[in-house]
């Protein structure tokens, strides 16, 4: 990555935000910003995949008082299938998107935010902060998924865009989820309470199979920057490698247990060693990572996609009385005897943020998500960078870090590819 590059993007971030901040003085409130009751709002969706598709339909649930009024994706056929979806669900026929609100390509994000109220962002991470920017600056009330960033620029630039949010009294709600979900909500209201004393120490493991095999060949794609992009998960510029794009949940909990302070020092290591053919782009297949807090509490971290491997998706939380199961929503003392657990209901987290974004919006109560959903990132670039370089890393450093995983520019042709990490080579910036 040429300095030019960077420094332009820093050069962006940095007029960006002045400019932004002054306009957040002097902007005058959209004014969907305290829409009635019962006035319609209009939502748009930036990204038209699984995700974004069930985001757009829960929006339509959450709010009787909704449509699906444009979409932005980077390639029509992604759109159109994703429309098709929609409007096959039961809230189909608030799917009105007629054809001069499909956009394609890579600023059809501008045109949705021009069009719409509420913004729904679900693209692949990498676009989160230039768009998140663009729909605040818009006045636009925002769902963000997760992550939000997929290097440190990114992340500092999610940060200042979620304070203009905060001025401008918009709601920005994140999908990580868990902290919508009844029982986690309880469990973590146990653990704040004090029930099984203080922590000690937090484990958790996102072992799994892996995600979808790459869904198009280089044959088949007209240039690598496609090929990229239909095959986002596995280029660390677009996911953030799968620590970041999928780990950020577990790790997003292990933030929550500990009242979102954030580690001082982060030491990881990883590498790839089931998926090596370069079809999976600069991923890495498994991490192991240690954060280490002020008071010396560590949390220990792992992740992989390995098929034929017994797998384990858990969240666990050692305390001075005893332990938290997370996923039981349990918690046990040091003779194994259950003291709490939750008996409500489980509801449906996906939902509930939906419910709760859009009673946020119709109330004029913001909510902002923006700190924890920034700082549960940055632990897993955090991790990433750890054991892309094979050092341990202070939380300063790694908040500082100026590597941005950024392309020269976003255009169909050749497009450079990082070659896959190396500890002890692989240099941090
Ligand atoms: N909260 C959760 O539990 C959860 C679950 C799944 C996915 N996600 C997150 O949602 C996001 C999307 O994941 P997905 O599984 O839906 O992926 P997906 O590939 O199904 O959908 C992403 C869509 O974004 C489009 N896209 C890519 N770049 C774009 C751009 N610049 N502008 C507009 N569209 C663009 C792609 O073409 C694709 O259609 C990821 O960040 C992922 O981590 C969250």
């Amino acid at each position: 990555m040429s300095d030019q590059i960077n420094s332009s993007r820093r050069d962006f971030l940095k007029t960006g935000t002045t400019a932004a901040l002054a306009a957040g003085l002097t902007t005058q409130l959209n004014s969907a910003v305290h829409a009635q009751g019962t006035d319609k709002l209009k939502v748009g969706l930036v990204g038209v995949g699984g995700r974004g598709s069930g985001a757009a339909v829960q929006a339509l649930t959450a709010d009787q008082h909704t449509e699906l009024h444009a979409v932005a994706d980077a390639f029509e056929d992604r759109l159109e299938a994703g429309l098709a979806n929609m409007k096959a669900t039961p809230v189909g026929d608030r799917v009105n998107v007629d054809a001069d609100h499909k956009f394609v390509g890579f600023d059809a994000y501008k045109k949705v935010i021009e069009s719409c109220d509420v913004v729904l962002l679900a693209t692949p991470p990498h676009f989160r902060p230039m768009q998140l920017r663009a729909a605040v600056e818009a006045g636009k009330h925002v769902f963000v998924e997760k992550p939000v960033g997929v290097d440190g620029p990114g992340i500092r630039s999610v940060l200042e865009t979620c304070k203009l949010a905060e001025e401008k009294g918009l709601s920005i709600v994140s999908g990580l989820c868990w902290r919508y979900h009844p029982g986690m909500r309880a469990t973590f209201e146990q653990i704040h309470e004090g029930t099984a004393g203080e922590i000690t120490a937090l484990q958790c493991s996102y072992n799994s199979g892996g995600v979808w095999d790459p869904r198009a060949t280089r044959e088949e794609c007209s240039s690598e920057m496609e090929y990229q992009m239909r095959n986002w998960y596995y280029y660390a510029w677009l996911s953030g490698d799968f620590n970041t794009e999928q780990h950020v949940h577990s790790l997003d909990k292990m933030a929550w247990a500990m009242l979102d302070e954030t580690p001082k020092s982060v030491s990881g290591t990883g590498g790839r060693i089931q998926r090596t053919d370069p079809k999976y782009g600069n991923i890495y297949d498994h991490f192991n990572v240690v954060y280490e807090y002020e008071s010396g509490v560590k949390a220990f971290a792992r992740c992989r996609h390995f098929s034929g491997s017994t797998n384990d998706v858990s969240d666990h939380i050692f305390c001075t009385k005893g332990r938290v199961d997370v996923f039981k929503h349990r918690i046990y003392d040091w003779n194994g005897e259950i003291v709490w657990k939750y008996k409500g209901p489980s509801g449906n987290m996906y939902q509930i943020e939906h419910d709760e974004f859009f009673a946020s919006i119709r109330d004029g109560k913001p909510i902002n998500n923006g700190h924890y959903m920034s700082m549960s990132s940055m632990m897993a670039i955090a991790g990433r960078m750890s054991a892309y370089t094979g050092k341990q890393l202070s939380w300063e450093d790694c908040m500082n870090s100026t590597l941005d995983l950024s392309p020269e520019s976003y255009e169909w042709g050749d497009i450079p590819t990082r070659p896959v990490s190396i500890p002890g080579q692989t240099q941090f910036s």
